[in-house]
């Protein structure tokens, strides 16, 4: 399986990247330094995570070239809007140290806002200005990608949803390939709420000598998933990005469909008001 795909709006991205959610900023440049000398390309960090600036000291001292590394970077619920949009932009910008953000999304739809077709035409202005490479969203049902694609000029590369063994969002995943917006995964592994002890995973796992975090992050790729495991363990991060040496077949896929509960963990993006 080749490691990037491209995206609609041009940019080629890692299917696999890690995730940062509840990283400190201290830990930051460390583990996204591990990350990167294990062979990450892509990393996704928010406003609203506080570590944008570890992240963007890792890649400076990476040694990588900067365009070889996709970061990822999120617009916070509290800066919708077209001045709010702007800065909160130039803020992310300021602290990651850098002159353009790679992908750049907005957070949450907030509906009961209703500001979200505003902010969007922010980010196709600062993606027509060559600031962002590729613009997309964050926890947006069908019905307002629906609405936003209406209104709007640019459809987004991405939208980043909630997706892993017991929420597998088929329909969502069917939308976005029929529209040509990648489906990125967020708590691809269940955020360590007892996904991964799941007895068929762990048949999975041992089946291949692997772990069931490794099995879970197979069943994302195989999906045609992008993918952002959080570690807050160095060990951990490269035992996540091995995965790309074996496969799970018919069998074994339909095994994990079959875990499918249909019930979100996180937040309903159509009610979802905070921050
Ligand atoms: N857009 C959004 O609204 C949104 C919402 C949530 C998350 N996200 C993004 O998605 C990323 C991933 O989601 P997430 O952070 O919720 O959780 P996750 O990646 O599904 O799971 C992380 C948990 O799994 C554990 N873990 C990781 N690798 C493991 C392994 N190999 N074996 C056993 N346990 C393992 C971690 O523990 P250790 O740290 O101890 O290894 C941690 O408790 C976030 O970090 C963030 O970037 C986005």
């Amino acid at each position: 399986m080749k490691p990037t795909v491209t995206l609609n709006q041009g940019l080629d991205v890692p299917r696999l990247g890690l995730g940062m959610w509840q990283i400190p900023d201290g830990d930051a440049e460390s583990l996204v330094g591990t990350a990167l000398e294990a062979g990450y390309r892509g990393i996704d960090t928010a406003t609203s995570y506080r570590n944008e600036r570890g992240v963007g000291a890792a890649v400076a001292a990476s040694g990588i070239p900067r365009d070889e590394i996709v970061v990822t970077t999120k617009l916070w619920n509290s800066d919708h809007g077209t001045d709010e949009a702007l800065r909160a932009f130039d803020a992310s910008l300021e602290r990651l140290g850098m002159d353009r953000v790679d992908i750049y999304l907005i957070h949450w739809p907030l509906p009961l806002r209703d500001r979200y077709l505003e902010t969007w035409r922010v980010l196709e202005k600062l993606h027509a200005e060559g600031r962002i490479r590729a613009i997309g969203v964050s926890n947006f049902t069908a019905g307002q990608l629906t609405r936003l694609m209406d209104r709007c000029d640019i459809v987004p590369a991405v939208n980043q949803v909630e997706l892993h063994p017991a929420f597998q969002q088929a329909q969502l995943r069917e939308f976005h390939a029929a529209h040509g917006i990648a489906t990125q995964a967020w708590s691809p592994l269940g955020s360590g709420q007892g996904l991964l002890d799941l007895p068929v995973l762990g048949e999975i796992a041992r089946a291949h000598g692997r772990s069931p975090a490794q099995v879970v992050i197979r069943w994302h790729l195989q999906l045609g998933n992008l993918v952002i495991p959080r570690s807050s363990a160095a060990a951990r991060i490269r035992e996540n990005f091995d995965v790309f040496d074996f496969s799970l077949d018919e069998h074994e896929m339909a095994r994990i469909a079959s875990l499918d509960t249909g019930q979100r963990r996180g937040p309903d993006p159509d009610t979802f008001d905070y921050g």
